[in-house]
């Protein structure tokens, strides 16, 4: 349309402009040497000395990340990356006028916090500006981040800013994946990682840095590491930290940490019109789809970003849309339709930051809110909602939730509309729910969420008095006491609220709590070998490929590998069969099953397997007696347990702790069977509570396994609420001072 073709034009003047803008500021500051900056102490031994690959590896045209190719030019006519070398790139980003002044300010201070709008480059840029400044000459420069994904991700674009090797001087650290080697200066991790190494290195030594970024969204582990960075700061003069934050809370978080300063890099954002709903949407999923195709046909050309809620949606969506486009033939321009959730392939993942001819509709989770920057979007979907994993009391653990987000997600979402031009949010509710229904912001995951396993980081760091702890917003205290006990039952905590050995042994597994104790249990009972392969499967997101139009073959195959009492055997079949077949790719093709997913299965379970040596846990196999193996699966998920409700039909369980009804999935390899009790690993709310991955089991064992949670007297004797509210009370009453947890654990 003619309209389009002038907006587009506009736009590309627009940052023409901003182009020749940040050329002018570039003049200041000259960034050829990438590693040498002329302000460093030259006292101080250089970066880029330490670490003569550097250089090397720029002109070497096969040590070029995938990522390279991704912003290679396509159309020369398209996107601002188009024609920018890479140091064009970096010297285009809003926070490249502030570079000497944030090193400066780094110098200066000890915290500081750095607030700028997504997409301004605090993430790719603050860590190398430092190691430019000499700040990795002493340590690591170590960046936090909530997702996997964007550790990732953003550990690549970086290692190709910098010209290395991902993995050599620019590397990242996530579960079960260690991409770093000794030259690693710059290193982007999971909050979650960091958290672990803190608990083995409270004052992080290897460190000169430490950036804590997104601290908005507020998880957990970065939580946590507010406070035990804020302890380590007052031993290590030289530690630096920076909090990074996208949006309004820098205050909160200046004034948590002793009113440290806050370092603003002005946004070059452009106003984003907001258009509401004028009804409430009855099914948001449609609304939003016909949304995307009006924009398509009607609007300028801009990339289009919606947000859903999980994988299964986005992936429906697609589909949906890419028929819906098929049914329009060949008359309308071409649609790319790209999903982004964390689960996704890396190679795939990486084609959302490709410029492309036509128009996109990215279709992502939240993690397109802040933790990566897809540019061009100049069209935002936002329905509205969020998943999230909240505590849920009546099945007694977290389960995902979808839930509306705050008025500040809200705007956040707005906010990636306007970051290439001025552009349009779509928000598929009406201005009286934004107004009345939703939460000014979003309340943090460790008032919301199960806490057992932070506890237990923390009582193995020492740090008993947890209701003095340094939280910026302190858990709810019953969650602190449902934590507690829980750790109590697993036998990681005494009756005195002190860490066991068997807690220590625990906190050595980067996994929840009842997983490790599993693991543990597993030793104890003679089978190790098969219950670490079965916690390396569950570990995955997928297992089993079962495409639409073979589901019945898929089906067939899957039904080979069912172990009569259930799921974690069957997945151990499944591992098995596929170490039979000399790990092949072949066999997985024919057996319908993920070869990726296997071979991370395979990797997991090496990892675990040199945790146990370096613990000293024999690695043993029971052989044929599987029942151990259901034995040690109580010994951690007793809370996990449901007794078969015959009265309400076929697969319909109640659990033994709250009696809440849940089911057995159809994919189960219990289903239609009778087994009358069962262990599963979760429940997944999708049309039902369903139980994923369930596994029959006698009811003496959870009595023999966990004696600290079910009575002698069986299984009718399991605590009633109030009885083990009771035994709550008073483990509250020893944080407020009074000492007779001890005689409530021998009343009972
Ligand atoms: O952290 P912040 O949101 O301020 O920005 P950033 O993540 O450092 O991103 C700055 C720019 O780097 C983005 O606008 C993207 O163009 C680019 N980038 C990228 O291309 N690929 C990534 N994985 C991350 C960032
Ligand atoms: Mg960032």
């Amino acid at each position: 349309a003619m309209s389009g073709t002038a907006l587009a034009k506009e736009r590309k003047e627009l940052q023409q402009r901003e182009v020749d803008g940040a050329a002018d500021e570039k003049a200041t500051i000259d960034l050829s040497a990438q590693w040498n900056d002329p302000m460093a102490d030259p006292e101080k031994k250089n970066f880029a000395s330490d670490s003569k690959s550097v250089r090397a590896n720029t002109t070497k045209s096969d040590s070029i990340p995938e990522w390279k190719r991704a912003v290679q030019p396509k159309d020369q006519s398209y996107g601002k990356k188009v024609n920018m070398t890479i140091k064009e790139q970096r010297e285009f980003l809003p926070v490249f006028a502030f570079r000497n002044l944030l090193i400066e300010s780094v110098r200066q201070h000890q915290i500081l916090i750095v607030v700028g709008e997504t997409g301004s480059g605090k993430t790719t840029q603050t860590t190398q500006y430092l190691a430019e400044a000499g700040f990795a000459n002493n340590g690591i420069i170590g960046c936090t981040q909530p997702r996997r994904v964007a550790a990732m991700s953003v550990a690549k674009r970086v290692a190709e800013e910098v010209g290395c090797v991902l993995g050599q001087e620019v590397g990242y650290s996530i579960r079960f994946e260690d991409c770093t080697s000794p030259a690693t200066k710059i290193k982007y991790m999971t909050d979650g990682m960091l958290q672990r190494e803190i608990l083995q290195d409270p004052e992080l030594v290897r460190y000169s840095v430490i950036m804590l970024d997104e601290a908005h969204e507020r998880t957990i582990a970065t939580d946590v590491l507010f406070a035990l960075l804020k302890k380590a700061l007052k031993k290590r003069s030289d530690l630096k930290v920076i909090v990074t934050s996208a949006t309004l809370n820098a205050e909160k978080f200046s004034s948590y940490f002793n009113d440290a300063p806050i370092f603003t890099i002005p946004g070059r954002t452009y106003p984003v019109e907001i258009l509401y709903s004028r009804e409430p949407e009855s099914d948001y999923l449609d609304a939003a789809l016909v949304t995307v195709m009006q924009i398509h046909l009607t609007e300028p050309a801009g990339d289009i970003l919606l947000f859903l809620t999980g994988q299964e949606e986005i992936d429906t969506s697609c589909e949906i849309l890419y028929e819906r486009m098929k049914a329009l033939g060949s008359n309308v321009p071409e649609l790319i339709i790209l999903p982004v959730y964390s689960a996704l392939p890396t190679e795939m993942q990486s084609r959302i930051f490709e410029p492309a001819l036509s128009r996109k509709i990215v279709i992502a989770t939240n993690i397109a809110e802040t933790s990566i920057t897809i540019d061009n979007i100049y069209y935002v979907i936002d329905p509205g909602f969020v998943k999230q994993k909240a505590y849920d009391p009546k099945l007694g653990m977290d389960s995902l939730i979808v839930t509306p987000i705050s008025q500040a997600q809200a705007n956040q979402r707005a906010g990636r509309a306007g970051r290439t031009g001025p552009g349009k949010c779509f928000r598929l509710y009406t201005e009286i729910a934004y107004q009345s229904e939703m939460l000014p912001s979003t309340i943090p995951d460790i008032q919301r969420q199960n806490i057992s396993n932070t506890i237990l980081m923390l009582k193995a760091m020492g740090i008993n008095d947890l209701l003095r702890f340094d939280f910026m917003d302190p858990p709810p205290i019953n969650a602190t006491l449902t934590a507690l006990e829980e750790l109590y039952t697993l036998g990681a905590l005494d009756n005195e609220g002190l860490l066991t050995s068997l807690g220590r042994k625990m906190t050595y597994f980067p996994m929840v709590p009842p997983l490790a104790k599993v693991l543990l249990a597993s030793v104890k009972l003679g089978c190790s070998d098969e219950m670490i392969s079965i916690v390396a499967m569950l570990n995955l997101a997928s297992v089993f490929y079962r495409p639409k139009e073979k589901q019945t073959q898929a089906d067939q195959k899957k039904a080979k590998f069912h172990d009569e009492h259930g799921d974690h055997l069957t997945l151990l079949n499944v591992y098995n069969s596929w170490k039979r077949s000399g790990y092949s790719t072949t066999w997985c093709f024919e057996n319908f099953i993920q070869a990726r997913s296997m071979r991370q299965a395979k990797n997991v379970r090496e990892q675990l397997i040199s945790i146990m040596e370096r613990c000293h846990h024999p690695v043993v196999s029971c052989g044929r007696e599987t029942e151990k193996v259901r034995r040690a699966l109580c010994a951690g998920f007793f809370r996990n347990t449901a007794r078969r409700d015959a009265g309400a039909g076929a697969g319909c369980y109640k659990t033994i702790i709250e009696s809440t009804a849940v089911y057995l999935h159809p994919s189960s390899a219990l289903f239609g069977k009778s087994a009358e009790w069962v262990v599963y690993h979760e429940v997944v709310l999708t049309t039902r509570e369903y139980m994923h991955w369930s596994t029959s089991i006698e009811p003496k064992w959870l009595v023999e396994e966990v004696p600290t949670f079910f009575k002698i007297t069986g299984m009718d004797g399991t605590m009633s609420k109030r009885q083990r509210q009771e035994r709550i009370q008073p483990l509250y009453n020893k944080f407020a001072g009074e000492d007779d947890w001890r005689l409530s654990a021998q009343r009972r």
